[in-house]
């Protein structure tokens, strides 16, 4: 960083004048008030809705925090496009998608429905996720298969916060229905592999929504992404980017739910979004953005966190196209 500072030689080399940008739209965006936490999770419904905090990484390591960036809260679905990187990159894009599709399926997240291979429509939605929990280190131990997320989610993070909230796991599993439910459907289809037992599939899905960063490590984590799978403050290759594109694709396709269409028009960068209220954003090649503030909008989006992108590519020309 210091000889890339003395060369000028940064991706983003007029940086204060970018955060400055950023500290505008952040202060545009507190004024949303719009939406609440989730309220289907009770440890999610007692959260506070006035946490709001945006990080910023660059793929060269550039660092910016705004607002409540240090507080810890669940990745919930940001959890499905890590969890899906992670499959990739230890099988293949061919063995994962014999279970998954990779369609946006114009549907809620937590809809009961499968595409007409009868395969979940792709791995961002709790359907695709669960088969792809299901596949993820399938031949080990179910501890050893929580201890390589979290391991691979570290090294994501370049070592910064990434821990496990057990009362979100708990209270989640008490209130998870129709996840269940998703579950036996898809069994009575064959969409899971046969060794996975189904309890423990879905078990172990709540514990990866259950991991919590802050938006300074996911910040970090984006920038992984962003940076074709090698963590920018570590140096350490965690993917390869093989993985990292079809993630990309994805998430640009389907991350935000059935608004994914608008937000692709609009803001035309992948994205995912979780109901704890975080948003995940990459801007491949310059810097990952991590947002977090509870409430969400009417498709379980963070509606400051969905604000914000908005506003970002309003005032800098990343829209992909
Ligand atoms: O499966 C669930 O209900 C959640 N734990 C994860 C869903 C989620 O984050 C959807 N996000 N908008």
């Amino acid at each position: 960083v210091i000889s890339k500072a003395l060369t000028s030689q940064f991706v983003v080399p007029e940086f204060k004048t970018f955060t400055d940008f950023i500290d505008n739209i952040y202060d545009k965006c507190k004024d949303n008030f719009n939406g609440q936490p989730a309220q289907y999770i009770p440890q999610l419904a007692r959260v506070s809705p006035k946490h709001w905090g945006v990080s910023v990484c660059t793929i060269d390591g550039q660092r910016y925090d705004l607002g409540d960036t240090d507080t810890p809260f669940c990745l919930q679905s940001v959890v499905k496009p890590l969890n899906y990187a992670m499959t990739l990159n230890d099988l293949s894009p061919e063995v994962v998608h014999k279970y998954v599709g990779q369609e946006p399926s114009g549907q809620s997240f937590n809809e009961l429905t499968l595409d007409y291979q009868h395969k979940p429509h792709n791995p961002m939605i709790n359907a695709g996720a669960i088969v792809t929990a299901s596949l993820l280190k399938k031949g080990l131990v179910i501890a050893d298969r929580f201890d390589y997320a979290m391991d691979q989610l570290r090294r994501f993070a370049g070592g910064e916060h990434v821990a496990f909230n057990n009362s979100v796991y708990l209270s989640e599993r008490a209130t998870a229905d129709r996840n269940f439910a998703l579950g036996y459907y898809m069994r009575e289809n064959h969409c899971f592999p046969k060794e996975a037992d189904l309890v423990e599939t879905l078990e172990f899905y709540f514990q990866l929504c259950s991991i919590e960063v802050t938006a300074q490590s996911g910040a970090v984590i984006a920038a992984t992404l962003a940076n074709g799978g090698i963590c920018p403050t570590t140096g350490d290759r965690v993917l390869d980017s093989d993985a990292v594109r079809n993630t990309l694709s994805l998430m640009h396709s389907c991350g935000m739910y059935d608004y994914s269409g608008q937000f692709a028009f609009k803001v035309g960068l992948p994205a995912k979004s979780g109901v704890a209220g975080g948003v995940l954003l990459v801007i491949p090649n310059l810097m990952g953005i991590f947002t977090w503030s509870p409430p969400l909008d009417q498709w379980g989006n963070s509606s400051r966190g969905v604000q914000f992108c908005e506003e970002l590519v309003a005032n800098f020309n990343f829209h992909n196209y």
